[in-house]
């Protein structure tokens, strides 16, 4: 049985064109502050019409196996999590094949995972489940999370985003699942979904996906806490770990999140609250559960009460969300990268819990625990090949008129067939992939730009 299985590397990319919010606040003529106090946000990543989610995935994953000196020979499981939709039968996963093809590899189980933001999350689970199970076959997984938030014009746009995050998952991590404890939430719920297959676009309703969200938090901290308090016989409360990590769909809604987990240990008498928090929190404690998802009072009264433990347990995970926007499956465990990239020298022997939702919908509260591992599987070593701060400055930021120009051309592309792009990766890094034709059969056809900075004509990904 393999011992401490988790995330032993991990790899991060987003596409390096993005926009302010401040300026996009200006350019939508909504009030100054509403996207980046309203919903904490501080810039937007997306594709253009050079990028989509196999070409990220590709750039991920291959720079993954290169940075940390992966035989792709030794990956037996590679599970993919999106939920933009490029084709509605060939996985995103059957893309990636040709990188293990090359030496030899194509004994690989796994496919891809869909519900909207969890997809990613069932996929770990597939790939961690697989290295623990009788099956495993003595190699390494791969879970990759891909996709591009984009959304109508409208009030749900600059919560759009991008970015693939490639994970390999094996025994003696030093990112350890701790397996046992796990609370899940599953409901049928219209609150973000994507009924329209000519559209990239999903129809959302904003305030039911957050209420959505709020409840599934609950269910699913009240079933992890019993399962703790189960195996542990004592009571869980948020001190017992040192970090929370949230889906992250905007930052306001992070902090509600946090907010509300205080709120339930308020309510559950736990230790993690102190005794002025509890008077304040005293006037709502017999608000039935639907009046208390939407008393303005008490968000406004619990968010100042988390504040002192959102800036120690929530705000060093925050940074990837806040600057890339949401990633719908990578969303998480690119704040999972975040906490790497801010804490790597202190985080080891921590529990983190990881709270992942998917509209439709699906959510899971889990644990991890750190250790700090030894090189190259090491949580230093981590930080330093994601090297999200060179990633972050090196980007070019587009006025919100371009933004919205390149929007509007990748709504004509989606679905279509018979193009060729633009083959301009003057924007792009050494290394990166990008889309170059699609045929008139829709046959994807991807090259990758060459270390010498030009862009490399030959073919890769079909
Ligand atoms: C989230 C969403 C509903 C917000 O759109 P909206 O209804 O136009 O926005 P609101 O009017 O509620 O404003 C958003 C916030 O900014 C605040 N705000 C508005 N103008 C502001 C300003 N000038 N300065 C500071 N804050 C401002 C609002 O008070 C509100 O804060 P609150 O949530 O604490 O009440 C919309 O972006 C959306 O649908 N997003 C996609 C859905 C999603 O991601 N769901 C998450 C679950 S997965």
């Amino acid at each position: 049985m393999a011992k401490d299985v988790g995330i032993l590397a991990m790899e991060i990319y987003f596409p390096p064109t993005c926009v302010q919010q401040e300026a996009l606040e200006a350019h939508d003529g909504v009030s100054k502050g509403k996207y980046t106090i309203g919903l904490g946000q501080g810039c937007l990543a997306f594709c253009t019409e050079v990028e989509d989610v196999v070409s990220m995935s590709l750039t991920a994953v291959t720079t993954l196996l290169e940075k940390y000196g992966i035989d792709p020979k030794q990956i037996g499981r590679l599970e993919v999590g999106s939920e933009t939709v490029i084709d509605k039968s060939k996985s995103i996963k059957t893309f990636l094949m040709p990188i293990f093809e090359a030496s030899g590899n194509t004994d690989i189980e796994g496919v891809d995972s869909t519900n909207a933001c969890y997809g990613g999350t069932a996929a770990l689970f597939n790939c961690v489940n697989w290295v623990e199970s009788s099956s495993w076959d003595g190699r390494n997984g791969l879970v990759v999370c891909t996709d591009s938030a984009v959304y109508a014009e409208g009030p749900a746009r600059p919560t759009g985003g991008a970015a693939a995050i490639a994970m390999l998952i094996g025994p003696d991590a030093p990112v350890v699942f701790e397996s046992k404890f796990r609370g899940s939430h599953m409901s049928h719920a219209y609150d973000f979904y994507k009924p329209n297959l000519a559209s990239e676009y999903p129809v959302v309703d904003g305030k039911l996906s957050q209420t959505c969200y709020l409840m599934a938090l609950d269910s699913c901290y009240k079933h992890f806490c019993h399962k703790f308090e189960k195996l542990e016989a004592k009571q869980f409360s948020i001190s017992d770990a040192a970090y929370f990590v949230f889906h992250s769909p905007y930052n306001k809604l992070v902090q509600k999140s946090f907010a509300r987990l205080v709120f339930n240990d308020y309510l559950r008498n736990a230790s993690s609250v102190d005794e002025l928090s509890k008077e304040k929190l005293a006037p709502f404690s017999s608000l039935s559960g639907d009046e208390s998802y939407s008393s303005r009072d008490l968000e406004k009264v619990s968010q100042q009460v988390a504040k002192p433990l959102y800036d120690e347990k929530v705000q060093p995970t925050t940074l990837i969300p806040k600057q890339v926007g949401n990633m719908y499956t990578a969303s998480l465990y690119a704040a999972c990268a975040s906490l790497i990239h801010n804490k790597h020298t202190t985080l080891g022997g921590k529990r983190v819990i990881l709270f992942s939702y998917g509209s439709g919908l699906a959510a899971t509260m889990f644990s991890l625990r750190f250790r700090d591992g030894q090189n190259p599987f090491s949580l230093s070593n981590m930080a330093a090949v994601m090297d999200v701060e060179k990633k972050l400055k090196s980007r070019h930021e587009f006025p919100p008129e371009k933004f919205v120009e390149t929007m509007k051309l990748m709504e004509h592309r989606y679905g279509a067939k018979d193009f060729v792009t633009s083959k301009d990766c003057s924007l792009l890094s050494p290394g990166t992939y990008y889309l170059t034709e699609v045929d008139s059969m829709y046959r994807r056809f991807y090259a990758k730009k060459t270390k010498d900075s030009s862009c490399d004509k030959s073919l890769a990904g079909h």
